[in-house]
């Protein structure tokens, strides 16, 4: 595949993983695509939380499952019809999770690029992110990611220290397949957006 292959292939996966074990070395060249990634004053802001035990994903599941419903709550009418029928994780199914954390302070205070824009380092973790998500699908694995969760539950699951933010919560592992549509799109929560209507020139444009 080359490299559009794979932006184009890669899809958010909830209801598709196997379960299958993901081979030591394909696991070992996603995390080094993810620890490449560009980042603000060459801070590597990022850590990578291998989470494979049965029960601290059971536990996080069941603080989704809460999350999930906190949500629903909030929705009615079609809205709440149309979300009661898509699944928004595959944290059970998956063969394990990775949770991406970010920590300010790593190369701090001077960091170089972030003096006006604090949200640099945070940009930086997004980057690793995307770079795993697609190293993931050049393997012919699955990524999905979940934020349906409050970050000091994650933390004192995982142990994660003060100062340092869990970004996000990814299932990865093997696939049945990769749907060619973006389930929100299948589903009919939300329709995608054509490109002419992001791109500007010179000047915003209503
Ligand atoms: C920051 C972020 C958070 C997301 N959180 C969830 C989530 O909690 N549950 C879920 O099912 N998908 C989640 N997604 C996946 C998006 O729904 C998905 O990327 C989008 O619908 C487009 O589909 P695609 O990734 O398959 O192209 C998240 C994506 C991002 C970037």
């Amino acid at each position: 595949m080359n490299l559009y292959d794979v932006i184009h292939r890669r899809r958010d996966v909830r209801a598709e993983f196997t379960g299958a074990p993901v081979p030591d070395d394909a696991l070992a060249r996603i995390l080094t695509a993810a620890h490449a990634a560009p980042n603000v004053g060459h801070t590597q802001p990022w850590d990578f939380i291998l989470v494979r035990d049965p029960e601290t994903r059971r536990r996080f599941h069941r603080h989704v499952r809460e999350e999930r419903d906190t949500f629903a709550a909030t929705l009615d009418g079609p809205a709440a019809e149309r979300f009661a029928r898509i699944k928004i994780d595959g944290v059970l199914e998956s063969t394990l999770s990775v949770v991406v954390t970010y920590d300010a302070a790593r190369g701090g205070p001077a960091v170089l690029g972030r003096h006006a824009i604090a949200d640099a380092g945070l940009y930086s973790v997004c980057l690793a992110i995307q770079n795993l998500w697609l190293a993931a699908t050049a393997e012919g694995l699955g990524v999905g990611w979940v934020s349906f969760y409050r970050e000091p539950f994650v933390a004192g699951l995982l142990g994660i220290p003060a100062g340092i933010r869990p970004v996000a919560w990814l299932c990865l592992g093997p696939v049945s397949h990769l749907e060619g549509v973006p389930d929100l799109v299948r589903y009919g929560w939300r329709a995608g957006r054509p490109l002419a209507a992001a791109v500007h020139v010179d000047r915003w444009s209503a």
